[in-house]
């Protein structure tokens, strides 16, 4: 992702206003971008790098404080100047209060002042800025909070969970299945204020719509069959703290509703009964499926996608962070061998590379099975790559493994696959050496199609390359 540097995001849905910092902004020579709502500021701020913000109270979608809270849970480095309206001492204190760097009040009398504010907050950014690289110019984090994993996208996860240590605001995670969501939003409650109340979990595929509901609001005696005495719900029960709510891509647009109405006003009913009960819970929510898409496809609300996706957290699969599997496997290897008190040293450097190259679907808790296998039935103390389960090796391809592959060991079944994946590797490597590298003549002798052959060489991951070399 390219980042680009904008001086100063203007928030604010007057166009006079936004005409008005376009001029100031040309004759200071800053870089400069309107947006004329909250979720067009959050877009923005999303996929740019902004040194100021100056953001109107009052904006059609999410407030000016819903934004500025973003701001500085998410880049608390980007100064926000607030614009009120005249005389609301109140709003400018509180967003003081929530970091904002100054305010301003409608209408500007003084332009000098407005200028010199933001001059100020820009200064300010830089210094930030400038401490915060010296800071990360350190070793990058090997892990963070029992997260494991020291490649590019882990560090933007623990910088993001270090960052958003004083806000209460919802966070949205996607990934894969097997990412760690779960791991993630453990850490994210452990590292707030709220560390000491509960963090609850609940899977909202797992349970029937009727069902659910009253998990999580609870329900009088009487509400329905079965409802045999009055019951406290996950919301009650979390109350101070946290409520992960994990396959949220998954529930009714019913549902959806009576979730987005605790998430702005705080407030509930129990199953059954007419009671408003109000809450103090901070959501995070988890799902495997592109959000997005279901919004598309009319299946979840847009505004409840907002209301949870204050602050987004993008857990990207294993195979696109092979760096993280080296440790991961080793932090693993170490789990599982103090638990069944076995010796095992090591990973040999050819079942390392056929880790590597796997492409992990059920992604880091497949890596755990994996190795719990390797570490069950193991008796050396090297897990080698025959070592491993036959499906990893069926889909890599490494020209170094020259171990010698014992077939007895195995069940008839899996040494068959053994045997035909090493079989097929071991064709393809010599054709491929063969013709040095030349796909159209490879796929000749073997009297298959081009395309056919290509798409076998993709499947074992084969690099046509290190056969051109020579
Ligand atoms: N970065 C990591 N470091 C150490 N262990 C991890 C990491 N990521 C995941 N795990 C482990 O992998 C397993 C799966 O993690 P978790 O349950 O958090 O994933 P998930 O994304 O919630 O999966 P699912 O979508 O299947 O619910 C857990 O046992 C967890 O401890
Ligand atoms: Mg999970």
């Amino acid at each position: 992702m390219t980042v680009k540097s904008t001086s100063l995001l203007i928030v604010d849905d007057e166009e006079v206003i936004l005409k008005l910092f376009e001029r100031v902004a040309r004759k200071e020579r800053w870089t400069y971008a309107p947006a004329r709502n909250g979720v067009e500021a959050i877009d923005f701020l999303t996929k740019n790098d902004v040194e100021c913000v100056v953001l109107d109270i009052h904006l059609p979608s999410y407030s000016g404080f819903q934004v500025l809270e973003f701001i500085k849970a998410t880049k608390p480095s980007v100064e926000v100047v607030i614009v009120t309206g005249m005389g609301s001492v109140e709003q400018a204190v509180q967003a003081l209060k929530l970091g904002a760097f100054d305010y301003l009040s409608k209408p500007f009398a003084d332009m000098d002042k407005v200028v010199s504010t933001l001059r100020n907050a820009m200064d300010k950014h830089r210094l930030v800025r400038k401490i915060h690289e010296l800071q990360r110019a350190e070793e990058p984090l090997e892990g963070y909070q029992g997260i494991i994993g020291r490649s590019k996208p882990m560090q933007e996860v623990y910088h993001l969970i270090d960052s958003i240590k004083g806000s209460a605001a919802s966070v949205l995670i996607e990934g894969e299945s097997g990412t760690g969501k779960e791991m993630v939003a453990k850490a994210i409650h452990r590292t707030s204020k709220r560390a000491k109340r509960p963090f609850l979990v609940i899977n909202c595929a797992a349970i029937p719509e009727g069902l659910l509901e009253s998990e999580l609001f609870g329900h009088v005696k009487g509400a329905f069959t079965g409802a045999i005495a009055d019951k406290r719900g996950l919301f009650e029960e979390a109350n101070g703290g946290t409520l992960f709510l994990d396959e949220i891509g998954e529930v009714s647009p019913a549902f959806q509703v009576k979730l987005l109405r605790v998430l702005q006003e705080g407030e509930y009913k129990r199953v059954g009964d007419g009671e408003v009960r109000r809450t103090d819970v901070r959501i995070i929510a988890a799902t495997n499926r592109d959000l997005k898409t279901r919004i598309e496809e009319g299946a979840f609300r847009e505004d409840l996608y907002y209301r949870l996706h204050v602050i987004g957290v993008r857990l990207p699969p294993l195979r696109e962070r092979k760096e993280d599997i080296p440790p991961l496997a080793y932090h693993f290897l170490d789990k599982f061998k103090e638990r069944l008190g076995k010796s095992i040293r090591e990973i040999s450097v050819d079942a390392m590379q056929a880790l590597q190259s796997y492409p992990w679907v059920g992604n880091v808790r497949e890596l755990e099975n994996v190795l719990e296998r390797c570490c069950v039935l193991l008796g050396g103390d090297v897990i080698r790559a025959k070592d491993l389960p036959a499906s990893i090796l069926a889909s890599t391809f490494f020209l170094r493994d020259q171990e010698e592959v014992d077939l007895t060991r195995f069940p008839y079944k899996e040494a068959k696959l053994r045997a035909l994946s090493l079989f097929n590797k071991s064709y393809l490597q010599h054709l491929l050496k063969q013709s040095g590298g030349n796909i159209s003549v490879a796929s000749d002798r073997a009297g298959m199609d081009r395309s056919n052959f290509k798409k076998i060489i993709r499947k074992y991951e084969i690099d046509i390359r290190e056969f051109k070399k020579g």
